[in-house]
């Protein structure tokens, strides 16, 4: 894959009080519900958010600084901070990863003239950080109204000078204007994978609906998997990726003899799936087809898309399944994260079971109400394998012996 998220650290930011997420081709989430599984995705849709509106209307649609900063403690925390590193650009390497930081300030003003509204005033630093060519770097640092720009060789270096840019916005969202010699193109590729990145969850009701010929965008898969049947129709046109696609639904259902296509109601503009079935006169629209079958098609519809956005996240990917169709789930996710990057909550211990240590983050929370994500290194989680004789993840972490459940252990 051209490059990938390596680590996302978050400070203050819903129940991420303070936790460094490791981020691997595929990284599965799981942990109580309420746990902040869902709220370290949310800080890759606030990112998004920045890039495609601006750092104040980003937080204005949470509800502003205190409704999104972590509600423990007894006042609101003075800072909220994200932090990323990654091999997205060109020249950035494991040990020397592109980095991006934002850390949002708050201050509170004076009480207002009625003596009782605290009110409070945000400001932002923002920096990123790229390998450019041998033995050169680049830095670009924004506080207040000025955005510099330093070139660091080996202990020397070298300000190209600042850029005006308005005190609450955010380079991510101005930067991708910069030249190419002032980094524009370093920004742009880092506001690009984070701009692209989806939250991936099959709304069963709408990937029923037949799709529109006109008008609809037919190559790349909808959040909802609205445009299922059109993206469908896309693949079907690649005959091998069409063939993995059907002999893989062909496994998990068992009456599956075939996936085809037909008018709606004798109109040529609208076309919807119908499946051929074992034992049926009549082929099978997705509208009689049953919610884990529709799921499947929009899963696997994901999983085979020959070009999918930088990181997808899935959440409750299991939701649905049969336990005996994650085996191949997790296969097709691995194969995928060659080309993209997965971020994966779930609830099963099925699913679990097929994981490899480093693909499993714990998450759990904290007596003050602050995520612990990952409740235990990968090391932690190879060792505790080792001593119960290999059994397999998702035995262990039903058993509570891994932690982020509901027993403490206890089962
Ligand atoms: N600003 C905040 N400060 C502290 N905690 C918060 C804040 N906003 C939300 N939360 C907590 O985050 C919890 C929700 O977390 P999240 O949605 O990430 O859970 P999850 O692990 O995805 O659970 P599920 O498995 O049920 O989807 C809420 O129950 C609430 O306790
Ligand atoms: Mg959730």
């Amino acid at each position: 894959m051209p490059g990938r998220l390596l680590e996302l650290h978050v400070e203050n930011f819903r129940s991420l009080r303070d936790v460094t997420v490791p981020l691997g081709p595929l990284t599965v989430l799981v942990g109580p519900n309420g746990a902040g599984k869902s709220n370290v995705l949310e800080v890759f849709d606030l990112l998004a958010d920045i890039i495609r509106t601006d750092l104040q209307p980003a937080l204005d649609t949470r509800g502003g600084f205190d409704e999104v900063a972590f509600w423990g403690g007894n006042k609101p925390p003075t800072s909220m901070r994200i932090h990323l590193k990654a091999t997205w650009t060109t020249n950035s390497t494991l040990n020397a990863p592109d980095e991006y930081g934002l850390t949002i300030r708050r201050r509170s003003l004076p009480a207002n003239r009625d003596g009782k509204r605290l009110t409070y005033a945000l400001s932002r630093e923002e920096s990123f950080a790229f390998k450019r060519r041998q033995g050169r770097g680049r830095r670009i640092k924004i506080t207040g109204e000025e955005a510099r720009i330093l070139d660091v060789r080996a202990g020397e270096s070298k300000d190209s000078g600042s850029f005006g840019i308005r005190r609450l916005s955010s380079g991510l969202s101005t930067l991708p204007r910069l030249g190419p010699s002032d980094g524009g193109d370093e920004v742009t590729r880092v506001a690009d994978r984070l701009s692209s990145f989806r939250v991936f969850d099959v709304d069963v009701a709408a990937a029923r609906q037949p799709t529109r010929l006109r008008g609809t965008d037919f190559a790349t898969l909808s959040p909802h998997a609205e445009n299922l049947a059109g993206f469908l129709i896309h693949l079907s046109g690649r005959e091998e990726t069409w063939n993995d696609l059907v002999a893989d639904a062909r496994t998990v259902l068992p009456h599956l003899e075939n996936i085809e296509f037909e008018e709606v109601g004798g109109s040529t503009d609208q076309l919807t799936v119908v499946l051929r079935e074992r034992g049926l006169r009549r082929l099978t629209p997705l509208a009689y087809a049953s919610y884990g079958t529709v799921r499947l098609l929009g899963l696997l519809a994901l999983l085979y898309d020959p070009n999918p956005p930088a990181f997808t996240c899935i959440e409750e990917i299991d939701h649905g399944l049969h336990p005996q169709a994650l085996e191949l789930v997790v296969q097709r996710l691995r194969e995928a994260a060659e080309r993209t990057q997965f971020i994966v909550a779930t609830h099963s211990p099925a699913l679990v079971n097929r994981l490899r240590p480093e693909e499993f983050v714990v998450c759990d929370r904290d007596e003050d109400g602050a995520s612990i994500i990952p409740a235990l290194t990968v090391d932690e989680v190879k060792e505790i394998v080792e001593e119960s004789g290999e059994q397999p993840l998702g035995e262990l972490w039903f058993s509570g012996v891994l932690g982020g459940d509901l027993t403490g252990g206890e089962l």
